[in-house]
């Protein structure tokens, strides 16, 4: 059986701790799609596009398994992305109970929606404190976040329209 997972999430922008659940998951299932979702919750620092590509370019610098495909998903549920692809389980690191709480819901309600399940992996402790919106808040107030983001990431922070 040809197992597909997929990794869903803002990536605004993606984090060390992104890449490593990423690395993880993709050790575990036959294929992994890292998938760019808009999140109108959150008021947005990237484009989705730039996202992508910044994840692509990180995936490829940290020399990831190449079982790992990125794209983006803007119309409908999450979960007709998973259909439409024969993913069965959806992949989240969680960090903290905050996580734990957030995700829970979205998790029963995925499987009551199309049977998706949804694993959780606990991070890698280094990355633990790490989000896309400290990064975002530390990039916008001149901060280095060099120590947080793939390097890919830190250059564009520093300097977008290279
Ligand atoms: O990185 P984030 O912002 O925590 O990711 C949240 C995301 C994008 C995975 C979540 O908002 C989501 O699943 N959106 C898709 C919309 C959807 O299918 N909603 C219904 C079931 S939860």
């Amino acid at each position: 059986m040809h197992r597909i997972a997929v990794v869903p999430g803002s990536f605004d922008p993606i984090t060390l701790g992104h890449i490593d659940v990423i690395e993880r998951a993709a050790g575990l299932f036959d294929e992994l799609h890292v998938l760019v979702v808009h999140n109108p919750g959150k008021t947005a620092l990237l484009p989705i596009a730039q996202r992508v590509a910044l994840i692509e370019k990180s995936v490829r610098d940290g020399g990831l398994p190449d079982n790992i495909k990125v794209t983006s998903w803007s119309v409908g549920l999450l979960v007709d992305y998973c259909t439409d692809v024969g993913a069965s389980v959806l992949v989240k690191g969680i960090r903290s109970q905050i996580d734990v709480a957030y995700e829970t819901p979205m998790a029963i309600v995925n499987r009551d929606l199309a049977g998706v399940e949804t694993v959780f992996l606990l991070p890698n402790p280094a990355h633990a404190h790490v989000s896309s919106s400290l990064v975002r808040q530390v990039a916008a107030l001149g901060g280095d976040v060099s120590p947080y983001v793939p390097a890919a990431v830190a250059n564009y922070l520093q300097s977008p329209r290279e």
